[in-house]
């Protein structure tokens, strides 16, 4: 029997914490998901004093408005282009 995987690091989801729908058979993932969930994870490792943390998720129920992009207790950002990411970056980064 082998042993669980712990290197897995599990993070706390708060109010800095970006919530990107990658799903690939639908809107988000299509639309580009993926491509701003890795600009996210990017901008939070430059900036680790921050706090933002990035998940990945396979769909917030807004699957028309792809790509979304959720701050968790804080809004949904639908049609997410890279341009907006600093703004919704900054925004999660001053959530205390
Ligand atoms: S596929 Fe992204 S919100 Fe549903």
């Amino acid at each position: 029997m082998s042993e669980p995987n712990t290197t897995k690091k599990k993070t706390r989801v708060d109010e800095k914490t970006l919530l990107v729908c990658v799903n690939k058979r639908l809107a988000c993932g299509e639309r580009g998901g993926s491509s701003l969930a890795n600009c996210l994870e990017q901008m939070a490792s430059d900036r680790p004093a921050s706090g933002v943390k990035v998940r990945r998720v396979v769909c917030l129920g807004k699957c028309d408005n792809g790509p979304n992009v959720h701050r968790y207790g804080g809004p949904v950002y639908h049609r997410v282009e890279t341009q907006k990411l600093p703004e919704i970056f900054e925004e999660a980064a001053g959530q205390s």
